[in-house]
C-alpha cells in the first residue's frame, strides 16, 4: 500500500553532498568552511548548565535575536532563528506558498533544495533562466507575477556561480515582485556587499527576507543553525509557522557566541578569499574557463578537447578529492570547487596536473 500523499511519492529526495566516513579526504564538495569555528563557540557549548539541558530552551531564541540585531542594526523583531538556514526556507514556502498552485519563483539553476521543499509542500515551481553569465535577467519579478508566485528564491552570491547581483538590481526585483523576495545570503560573508540596507525602513520596502547561515561565515554546518532578517510583518508570520522549540539550547548558546566573535571569524573570511583568487587564477592558467566567484567556491569548466566534467570529478574521487559534479543543464561540464586551505587546494591542482598528462599520454 502506498499511504504518503501523492507529491511525496513522486518526489526526488534532496541529494546532499557526500559526507565520508574516513579522514584522509580532501573535501571539496559541500562549501563548508576549512577552518575551525571561533574558540568562544566551543567554550559556549561547555558553559551549558545540566538545568538548562533539562528546560525546554527559551522558544524565539531571543537572546540571539537581540545579539542578531544589534550586529546587522536592525531590531530583535526583524529577526527569527531556524535550524539551519534549511529552515527558514521550508518556513517561507509554508507560510507564502499555496498547495497546488501560486508558488515559487526561481532562477535555474539555483540551489537545489528549493525544488524538492516546494514538492514536499506540493506548491508550483516556476523557473527562469539565468543569463549567460549568470546574472538575473532583469524580467525575473515580472515573469514571476505572470506566473503568479507568491515567493522569490534569489541565492545572492549566487551558487552554484558564485557571482554577486549588485543591491540595486535587488532592488529592483524587491519593488517590480508582487510576492515575497527571499535573498538566500548563506554566502555573503565571502562576498563584498550584502543586502541588509534593503531593510532600511526608509527605503519602504516590506517584502524582503534575507537567509543567514552559520554553517559557512562561521565554521558551524555541524550545528544547524541559520537566521532570517526582514520586515516585522513577515518575522511575525513566519514565526506563526515555528516548531515551538525549532533551536535547542546549545546551538543557541553556540550561536550567540559566535556573532559575537564576528572579528575571528572574519580572519577565515579573508583567508577564504585570498585561497579564491589563487585557485582562480591557478584553475584559468590550466586551461579551466572560471566564474567569478564571491563565495566560498568555484564554477570550474575543464578546458574542452580534454577530459570531461565528469570524467575529472570521478578521477578526483578515485585519489580522494571530492568536488562537486551535477549531470544538469547548463553546469553538466563544469564543477563546483568548494575553497579549501592553501594545501587542500594544492593538492587539488596537483591531482588535476597528474590525471590531465595521464590522460593526455594513454
Ligand atoms: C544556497 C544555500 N542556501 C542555504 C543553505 C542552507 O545552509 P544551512 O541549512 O546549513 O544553514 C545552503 C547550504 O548549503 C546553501 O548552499
Amino acid at each position: 500500500m502506498v499511504y504518503e500523499r501523492d507529491n511525496i511519492h513522486r518526489l526526488t529526495p534532496y541529494t546532499p553532498g557526500e559526507q565520508p566516513l574516513v579522514a584522509d579526504v580532501v573535501k571539496l564538495n559541500t562549501n563548508e568552511n576549512p577552518y575551525p569555528p571561533p574558540r568562544a563557540v566551543l567554550e559556549a557549548i561547555h558553559e551549558v548548565s545540566a538545568d538548562q539541558l533539562r528546560r525546554y530552551p527559551p522558544p524565539t531564541a531571543q537572546q540571539f535575536r537581540e545579539t542578531a540585531a544589534k550586529l546587522h542594526g536592525l531590531s530583535p523583531e526583524q529577526v527569527i532563528a531556524t535550524n539551519g538556514g534549511d529552515e527558514l526556507l521550508r518556513m517561507a514556502i509554508t507560510v507564502y506558498c499555496e498547495p497546488g498552485g501560486r508558488g515559487l519563483g526561481e532562477t535555474y539553476p539555483t540551489y537545489s533544495l528549493y525544488d524538492v521543499l516546494a514538492g514536499i509542500h506540493g506548491t508550483t515551481v516556476s523557473q527562469v533562466p539565468l543569463d549567460e553569465d549568470w546574472s538575473v535577467p532583469e524580467d525575473f519579478a515580472a515573469q514571476l507575477n505572470d506566473r503568479g508566485c507568491r515567493l522569490a528564491l534569489l541565492v545572492n552570491p549566487h551558487a552554484p556561480s558564485g557571482r554577486l547581483e549588485p543591491l540595486d538590481k535587488l532592488e529592483r526585483v524587491a519593488r517590480a515582485f508582487r510576492g515575497v523576495l527571499l535573498i538566500d545570503e548563506a554566502y555573503v560573508d565571502f562576498a563584498e556587499s550584502d543586502a541588509i540596507p534593503l531593510l532600511d525602513p526608509a527605503r519602504g520596502l516590506d517584502n524582503v527576507l534575507l537567509l543567514r547561515t552559520l554553517s559557512k561565515g562561521y565554521s558551524l554546518a555541524g550545528l544547524r543553525f541559520g537566521y532570517g532578517l526582514g520586515h516585522p510583518r513577515i518575522i511575525e508570520a513566519l514565526d506563526k509557522a515555528r516548531d515551538s522549540y525549532n533551536t535547542d539550547v546549545l546551538s543557541q548558546a553556540a550561536a550567540v557566541a559566535a556573532l559575537r566573535s564576528r572579528d575571528e571569524a572574519r580572519e577565515s573570511w579573508k583567508k577564504v578569499i585570498a585561497e579564491r583568487t589563487r585557485l582562480t587564477a591557478a584553475l584559468a592558467a590550466r586551461g579551466f574557463t572560471v566564474a567569478p566567484s564571491q563565495s566560498n567556491f568555484v564554477l570550474a569548466a575543464p578546458p574542452k578537447g580534454g577530459l570531461s566534467a565528469q570524467a575529472l570529478y570521478r578521477a578526483l574521487h578515485d585519489r580522494n578529492i571530492f568536488v562537486r559534479y551535477w549531470d544538469a543543464p547548463r553546469i553538466h561540464d563544469r564543477l563546483r570547487i568548494t575553497v579549501g586551505t592553501p594545501e587542500q587546494n594544492d593538492a587539488l591542482l596537483a591531482a588535476i596536473a597528474d590525471i590531465t598528462s595521464a590522460a593526455r599520454s594513454a
